[in-house]
């Protein structure tokens, strides 16, 4: 392999959304051809607005093409002809879209949010487009029929990163109000411990408001489960336990498919995680510490410093570079990940998460994809967990717990317009 190859690999692949640049770059035309840097602010009001009226309707145009480039690609392998796809030939890494995108409307939105289409300077960016496709996703959600099934991340998703979801957390009201509507929610996070008290631990803001609303009937309380370490350890929401949750035994929940991962295959592919790990440690001198559990290996920081973003990501790619070309990797599914300031291998991922609730929650006939709503932070091809519930829901990427909860509102104000 050449350094070249490698060089582009690394600064590219996994750290670009290739539909998102695609997008980006096609909004850059009408901002170059349109935008007016030297049009003054104070002497040309009208000017400004005839400007931004021009690229904000050539923007929506450009959305509403893509929209149906999108449509087109969902026809296209509805059909069993994904080679077909318009999309697919322009952007080859794009994945598959549970329903339609509303993007012109979506941006129109963000447009009165975000004033994107009245900067002269700055050119719709990497974080409006993120916005603009969630909210097209809540659109393409609740047009096409309902949401059944909403899960979240956990770090960065509901809580600042290794913090814990307390009473005063805004997304608690939120997760309510999804129960009280008939919804079900699903904690999908990769924090993998074994005992229910340590999930109470994390989310007892949230627990013990379910546990205390007198609003909520029983049954809807039940509609509250976590799942751990990516799709390893499940918990029920139950008001006699102590820490308001009880262990779902694996029989109750497996999926088809992953009674076949057995434990003589987890114990070798973890076995060869930590290897690389611990070479990987070595190599970079990192200030770290190797935790092994059951189902999951990691490198974690010692006496409170911080690991380098490029450490992680080498530590990430190493270990998944070692584990992908073993035959123990191709046999079963695993996923390694930075946590922002350690690096996990767990057995299993969050699409294999996503769909143990759908089929849980599903009883016999497991909440289909497209309604499902998946909210994560790590969408990033390589070294993000939230990436894989792309194979089994819709998805809203955010970037802070406080995104998460102006989606809650976004999505309620979809439902009830
Ligand atoms: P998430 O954002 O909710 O998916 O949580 C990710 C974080 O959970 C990681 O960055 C780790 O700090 C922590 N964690 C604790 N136990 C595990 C484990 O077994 N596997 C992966 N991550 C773990
Ligand atoms: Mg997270």
């Amino acid at each position: 392999m050449t350094t070249r190859y490698r060089v582009e690999y690394a600064l590219k692949t996994h750290r670009r959304d290739q539909l998102i640049e695609w997008i980006k770059g096609l909004l850059a035309v009408p901002f170059v051809l349109h935008s007016q840097p030297t049009v003054n602010y104070q002497e040309s009001g009208d000017a400004l607005k005839v400007v931004a009226a021009d690229t904000q309707q050539r923007y929506a145009e450009i959305m509403r093409d893509v929209g149906g480039l999108i449509t087109d690609h969902i026809r296209h392998y509805a059909g069993n002809h994904p080679g077909k796809s318009k999309l697919k030939l322009l952007v080859p890494s794009v994945g598959t879209f549970f329903t339609e995108l509303h993007l012109e409307e979506a941006f129109k939105y963000q447009d009165s949010r975000r004033f994107i289409s009245r900067r002269r300077f700055v050119a719709p960016s990497f974080n409006d487009i993120r916005l603009i496709l969630n909210s097209a996703q809540l659109l393409g959600l609740v047009r096409s029929s309902e949401v059944e099934l909403v899960t979240f991340d956990g770090d960065v998703t509901l809580y600042d990163d290794g913090a814990c979801l307390t009473p005063e957390n805004p997304v608690i009201p939120q997760i309510l109000r999804l129960l009280h509507q008939d919804r079900k929610v699903g904690i999908v996070t990769a924090a993998g411990y074994s005992e229910a008290p340590k999930y109470y631990e994390r989310l007892y803001g949230l627990l013990d408001a379910v546990y205390d609303s007198s609003t909520l009937s029983p049954a809807q309380k039940e509609g509250i489960i976590v799942m751990g370490g990516e799709s390893n350890f499940l918990f029920r929401f139950d008001p006699s336990s102590d820490c308001r949750l009880v262990y779902v035994p694996r029989s109750q929940w497996l999926l088809e498919e992953m009674r076949a991962w057995n434990d003589n295959d987890i114990k070798e592919l973890l076995d060869l995680a930590e290897s690389a790990l611990r070479t990987c440690a070595a190599n970079l001198n990192l200030p770290a510490g190797v935790l092994r559990k059951d189902r999951a290996v990691g490198v974690y920081p010692v006496n409170g410093v911080r690991i380098s973003r490029e450490q992680l990501e080498e530590t990430v790619l190493a270990v998944q570079n070692a584990v992908e070309r073993s035959a123990v990797g191709s046999r079963l599914p695993f996923c390694a990940f930075n946590g922002g300031n350690d690096v996990f291998v767990d057995i299993g991922d969050k699409s294999w998460g996503v769909r143990c609730c759908q089929q849980y929650f599903g009883k016999g006939q497991p909440i289909a994809p497209s309604k499902t709503l998946h909210i994560g932070d790590q969408f990033l091809s390589a070294g993000a967990n939230d990436f894989k519930a792309r194979l089994a829901s819709t998805t809203a990427w955010i970037a802070s717990p406080s995104e998460t909860v102006d989606l809650l509102d976004e999505l309620e104000a979809a439902v009830n317009p």
